[in-house]
């Protein structure tokens, strides 16, 4: 059985990576957040599939790409988080973070991929219709969820699928957040 899993959050700056590290920790919206979260692991036996998990952040702030290619390397699956209500955020998920991850990852070990839409509390509209076709097209996408560090919403959700991806991978074409 595996020993544990590494989560690593990618994005542009400010889609809240750290505000949903720190509103899964907290379970509250925290008002200011650092531009990096301390790497924090979270014991087996309060995960849902029972193994130690580790959730690293990542700031362009904070860190070099070297360190980034480092991260990159060492995680068992990926969360690329965009902001729902930021087009540019959507668009570097194609054009930059996943382009940018297969060329620092081990062509014959595949690393799973989730895409997260942060901030579902500013818009009124999903933004599945955008995402679906890029899950389509790239098999290492495992899912995607939308959700909200300032809501809570699908934060516990985020994170468990993300260990779920290492543990128990399924095809590249479910999507939760399809089910009416
Ligand atoms: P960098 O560290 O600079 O890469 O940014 P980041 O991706 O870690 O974003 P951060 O968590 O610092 O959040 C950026 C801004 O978005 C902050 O002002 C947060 O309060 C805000 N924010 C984060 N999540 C949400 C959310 O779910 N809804 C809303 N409305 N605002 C959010
Ligand atoms: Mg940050």
């Amino acid at each position: 059985m595996r020993k544990d899993v590494r989560i690593l959050l990618v994005g542009e700056p400010k889609v809240g990576k750290t505000s949903l590290i720190m509103s899964l920790v907290s379970e509250e919206f925290p008002k200011v957040v650092p531009y990096r979260a301390e790497e924090i692991t979270i014991p087996a036996d309060v995960t849902p599939e029972r193994v130690p998990t580790h959730i690293v952040d990542y700031s362009e702030a904070e860190q070099t790409d070297e360190q980034l290619f480092q991260e990159i390397s060492k995680a068992n699956v990926i969360c690329i988080v965009y902001s729902v209500n930021s087009k540019t955020s959507i668009e570097k998920v194609t054009s930059h973070w996943i382009p940018l991850i297969t060329e620092n990852t081990d062509k014959d070990s595949r690393v799973p991929l989730i895409l997260v839409g942060n901030k579902s509390d500013l818009v009124e509209h999903s933004s599945m219709e955008t995402i679906l076709p890029i899950m389509n097209r790239y098999s290492e996408i495992e899912t995607c969820v939308e959700c909200s560090a300032k809501n809570l919403k699908n934060i516990s959700e985020l994170f468990y699928y993300a260990q779920k991806a290492v543990l128990h991978p399924t095809g590249p074409l479910y999507c939760p957040e399809r089910r009416d």
